[in-house]
């Protein structure tokens, strides 16, 4: 199972003193030696976290064949213009409001079809696999699938939020999503809100083939060390 590594929160820390330091370029290179195996980064409107010059740091690594890039992205003409340009190998569209903590709720394809067609469109011309984030509905799964993505990243924050019986709901609603994904051809991936202790029950279900976790990798690492916080994630996720 694929592990990307969200680095926004090193980029967090970083611009909260607006410091040169914790870099998220070095936070990449520690996280690929210690086994992950890409690096997702999101490039916001209003640049709270990663900043245009880490991403064309990431992009030539990416580029150098040193690591596999994920770049989260609003979909917006100037965020649609950088990818054409940086060509991360894979790209994941997601909604983005000014005032929220982090990604709150998936993308609505459906509502938006043709203008995310044509963002789709082109940053697959310009050589990169399309992800929509969507909340896991067979609406927006439907949509994501006409327009023309090649990957549905589910989002598991609300999963993430509940617990017991609604959570086991949730995580059924999850499964069936990834399964009607799967039979449309699209390749799954889910992320956010995961954990150690949450992520098992997402490696349960066979049709996600990769997860994107950031928050908990971080503030674990904080405690034991990068090294040591992706090599308790990729054991997790052994299936
Ligand atoms: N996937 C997407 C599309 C996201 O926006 C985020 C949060 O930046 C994540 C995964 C990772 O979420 P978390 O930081 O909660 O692990």
């Amino acid at each position: 199972m694929h592990l990307g590594v969200n680095i926004d929160h090193v980029a967090t820390l970083r611009q909260a003193r607006l410091t040169t330091y914790p870099n998220p370029i070095t936070a990449a290179r520690l996280c690929i030696e210690a086994g992950a195996d890409g690096i997702t980064a999101h490039l916001r409107e209003d640049r709270r976290h990663i900043q245009d010059a880490d991403m064309e740091s990431l992009a030539a690594m990416a580029k150098a064949g040193e690591l596999h890039l994920n770049m989260e992205m609003a979909v917006t003409d100037e965020m649609v213009s950088i990818a054409c340009r940086l060509k991360p190998q894979a790209v994941c569209l997601v909604p983005e409001k000014r005032e929220e903590l982090t990604t709150e709720g998936g993308l609505n394809v459906a509502e938006h079809e043709s203008r995310m067609q044509e963002a789709v469109a082109k940053l697959s011309d310009a050589g990169c696999r399309v992800s929509m984030f969507i909340d896991p509905d067979k609406t927006q799964i439907a949509a994501s699938h006409r327009i023309g993505a090649a990957v549905v990243e589910l989002h598991t924050g609300h999963f993430a939020n509940l617990s017991g019986e609604r959570q086991k709901q949730e995580c059924a609603d999850v499964r069936q999503a990834a399964k009607y994904a799967r039979t449309l051809g699209l390749a799954v991936h889910a992320g956010h809100g995961l954990t150690l202790e949450n992520t098992a029950d997402m490696v349960a279900i066979a049709e996600i083939e990769g997860l994107n976790i950031g928050h908990a990798i971080i503030a674990d690492a904080i405690f034991k060390g990068l090294h040591q916080s992706i090599a308790d994630f990729k054991a997790a996720m052994q299936r």
